[in-house]
This record gives structure tokens, C-alpha cells and sequence, in this order.
């Protein structure tokens, strides 16, 4: 066995591969160039693919390109055996490394094929491509869907939260309605006898001057149980065609005075904005109360602007409660300190005023809403803290024909009956 490998080994009846080329020195060094380049690149081509290979863990087959390097590594060393037996007749090792390069390309090889399947069955870059755009379409269809669902869900709660508000101002309505009728009533006996009683007493009596106290507290309480009525919408009301601008324009010192301001209110009345038919006094009230409120909220600063604008049918649309009917829109907008939120959702309520005690009864808007309800119109407002209060009162335009004019020329009554009156 040592025998064969000395033999195998023996290199001394061996001539250099040079001697093939008659050491022509041309063949010699293209030979050499040649060998050392390819063999240089041999070398590199592996070190490539392992740094590939650790680089990329999630690779595929990552062992095949090991076996490559492998392969491509011995293809190298043959390249190298090749120059040097140009000079040494080493052709045993030479063989040698041959044998392993052979082992190492025949076993690459059965590899390649046996993988070649499984490869071609991977998804080529082209179809993940396409992959992933159908994958992200169907992510951007589903976050559409769960966004509509998002804003039906939010418009669901909209809706039942607009339910509830209005069942609860029904059923407050309802409650300060019954009360403040009949205490109307009895409030009305009351200042009726009382105003009988004065009229036998001396004048300037003690018992005069206390009776006429004990009046003023009854009219007190009428003036507040008349402003529950306009929110229960139980007032008997008077409606007649009214010229909004006009009836704006006419208030001015009234709402100046209301205001707190040296100068009457800004007013950007629109041309040609429709009559209405209301009662004339419950929106000049209706004002007034607004009036007050942006005083209040401006008073650190601010101002406050009238205005009047028609809202027709189409337009009318987009507020559900105006039901597609021409209205007129009057609206008194201040830049003060605004509502917070869930001071907003209980602005109409009677009696919910921030104002400390005995400075607000909480009833101001409360005729607004009950004025404007109870006058097939509607309110709403807009509130931002710290950026003030727009309050918009919708009331349907008046298209009855005009029978008789007040004697002011600024409202006109109609031929219709008062909407609701109350004994
Ligand atoms: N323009 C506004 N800016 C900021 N907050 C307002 C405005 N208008 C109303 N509010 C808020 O709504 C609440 C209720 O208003 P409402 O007019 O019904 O009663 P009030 O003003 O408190 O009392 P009263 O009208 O009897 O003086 C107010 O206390 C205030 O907090
Ligand atoms: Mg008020």
C-alpha cells in the first residue's frame, strides 16, 4: 500500500509540463497569466458566496451556494496545480486535487438537478411583485371597509345620541310645559287680584308700597314661567310676515344695548333674504337673549356679528331637520370664549346656566329653542372653546300672499290664525 502511494508519488521519471512547451517563453507566461487570473477569480467567487449566504439568513437553499464555493474553490487550486507543474512535475498532487475537484462538481451537479424543482417552483421576484400588489390592494379594500364601518358605526351613535337629546328635551319640555301652564294661571289669578287689591289702597301707604312688592315678584315669576312656555313651545304665538333684515335693523339700539357696546352690532345682512312668518316680539326676544349671551362670552375680549342669509330647498338638504323647505337663516356669531362640549350639549336645556346664582336663569336659549321649534323652524349651534359661538335660527320662508300691512310697514300680517294659544 506504501508501495503504490511512494509510486503514485514519485516524481523523479517525470518531466515538467514546460518541456510540452519547449519553455517557449510566449506559451509559458500566457499559460501562467491565464491560470493565475482564473484561479485568483476562483478564489474570490467563494468568498462572495459565503458572505452572501450569512448575510441573507432567510436564503433558500443557502447550503447550495456553500457546495458552489466548494466546487468553484477546487476549480481554483486545479489553476494553481496548473502553473506549478510547469516547472514541477508534481502531477500526484495535481491529480489529487483534480479528484477533488471532480467529486466536489459531480456532487454539486446531481445537487443542482435534484433541487431544480423545488427551485422553479419558488415564486420568481415577477409573482411576488404581483403578490404583494393584490395583497396590498386587498389591505387598502379591507382598511376602506373598517373605515366605512368606522364612520356607520360613528354616524349610528350620531344618530342615537340626536334621538336621545330630543327625547329628553321632549320629555323636559313636556314637564316644564305642564308646570309652567298651570302656574301661568294661578299666576295670572294672582296678579289680577293683586292689581284689584291696589287699586282700593291709599296711595302711598305701607300696605300699598308692600303689595306693589309682592306685584313686581308675581310679574317676576310670569316673565320666567312665559320663557319655560316658549321652550315647551306652549306660548301662545302671534305669527306675521316679517322682513327679517328689517326687523334686525329696527333692534339695532335694543341689540347694541344687550351687547354692552358703544357701537351697534355688525350686521351682514344678505339682500333679498325671504320674509318669514313668526311672532315678530318672540324673535326680537329670541335676539335679545342671544344678544346677551355674546356679551358674556366677549366680555375678555371679542365681538359679535348679526347676520341673515337664505338657505334654499337644495341647500337646506344638508340640515335634516329643515326637511328640503326654503328657510331663512339668522344667526348671531360671537368670537368669545366658546362652549366646551358638554356644555354644548346641554345649552338648550332649561334651567342649565355656568352663570353663578341669581345671574342666569338658564332660559335664554331655551326660548330660542322652544321660539324656533314651536315656529316650524329649527336651531343650531357652533361651538368652539376659546374660538366663540355662531347661533343659527332657521325659520321657513313665508310664501302666504300678503292680505294686510302693519301699520310700520316692517311687519305684515297674514291671514294665519296664531299657531298655538293656551288658556
Ligand atoms: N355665546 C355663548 N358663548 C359661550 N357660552 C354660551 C353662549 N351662549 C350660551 N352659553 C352657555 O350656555 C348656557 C345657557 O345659556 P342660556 O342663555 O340658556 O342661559 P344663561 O345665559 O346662563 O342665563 P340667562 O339667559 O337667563 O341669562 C350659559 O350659561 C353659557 O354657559
Ligand atoms: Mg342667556
Amino acid at each position: 500500500m506504501l508501495e503504490i502511494l511512494n509510486g503514485f508519488l514519485d516524481r523523479t521519471s517525470l518531466a515538467p509540463h514546460g518541456i510540452c512547451l519547449l519553455w517557449r517563453p510566449e506559451l509559458i507566461w500566457t499559460h501562467v497569466v491565464s491560470d493565475a487570473i482564473i484561479a485568483l477569480a476562483y478564489f474570490t467567487i467563494p468568498i462572495a458566496l459565503g458572505v452572501f449566504v450569512t448575510r441573507r439568513r432567510d436564503l433558500v437553499f443557502g447550503w447550495m451556494f456553500w457546495a458552489f464555493a466548494l466546487f468553484i474553490l477546487a476549480c481554483g487550486t486545479t489553476h494553481v496545480f496548473e502553473i506549478w507543474t510547469l516547472w514541477v512535475p508534481d502531477y500526484a498532487a495535481e491529480a489529487a486535487v483534480k479528484a477533488v475537484t471532480a467529486a466536489a462538481s459531480i456532487v454539486t451537479a446531481i445537487l443542482l438537478w435534484v433541487l431544480l424543482p423545488r427551485a422553479l417552483a419558488l415564486p420568481s421576484p415577477a409573482q411576488l411583485r404581483t403578490a404583494n400588489a393584490e395583497l396590498l390592494a386587498r389591505v387598502r379594500e379591507r382598511d376602506e371597509a373598517l373605515a366605512a364601518l368606522h364612520e356607520a358605526h360613528a354616524e349610528r351613535d350620531r344618530a342615537e345620541e340626536m334621538l336621545r337629546q330630543s327625547q329628553k328635551m321632549d320629555a323636559i319640555g313636556s314637564l316644564t310645559g305642564g308646570v309652567a301652564h298651570d302656574f301661568n294661571n294661578l299666576l295670572g289669578v294672582v296678579i289680577s287680584n293683586l292689581d284689584r287689591i291696589e287699586r282700593f289702597l291709599p296711595a302711598e301707604s305701607g300696605a300699598r308700597h308692600s303689595l306693589r312688592g309682592a306685584l313686581t315678584g308675581a310679574e317676576r315669576a310670569a316673565a320666567l314661567v312665559q320663557k319655560m312656555l316658549a321652550f315647551a313651545r306652549r306660548q301662545p304665538l302671534q305669527p306675521v310676515r316679517v322682513d327679517p333684515n328689517r326687523l334686525i335693523r329696527d333692534l339695532a339700539a335694543l341689540l347694541r344695548g344687550a351687547l354692552g357696546t358703544v357701537e351697534p352690532p355688525e350686521m351682514v345682512l344678505s339682500a333679498q333674504v325671504w320674509p318669514v312668518c313668526v311672532d315678530a316680539n318672540q324673535l326680537e326676544n329670541a335676539l335679545l337673549n342671544l344678544a346677551v349671551n355674546a356679551r358674556d362670552a366677549i366680555q375678555e375680549g371679542g365681538h359679535a356679528v348679526i347676520r341673515t342669509r337664505n338657505v334654499p330647498a337644495a341647500e337646506a338638504g344638508m340640515i335634516p331637520a329643515l326637511q328640503g323647505v326654503d328657510h331663512v337663516a339668522i344667526a348671531v356669531e360671537d368670537s368669545g370664549r366658546g362652549m366646551a362640549p358638554e356644555i354644548l350639549a346641554r345649552a338648550f336645556e332649561p334651567f342649565f346656566t355656568t352663570k353663578a346664582v341669581g345671574e342666569g336663569t338658564g332660559l335664554g336659549l331655551s326660548q330660542v329653542f322652544g321660539f324656533a321649534k314651536q315656529s316650524d323652524g329649527h336651531v343650531e349651534i357652533n361651538s368652539e372653546p376659546g374660538r366663540g359661538t355662531t347661533v343659527w335660527i332657521y325659520l321657513p320662508r313665508d310664501r302666504t300672499e300678503l292680505s294686510s300691512s302693519h301699520s310700520g310697514g316692517e311687519v305684515t300680517r297674514t291671514g294665519r290664525a296664531p299657531r298655538l294659544g293656551y288658556a
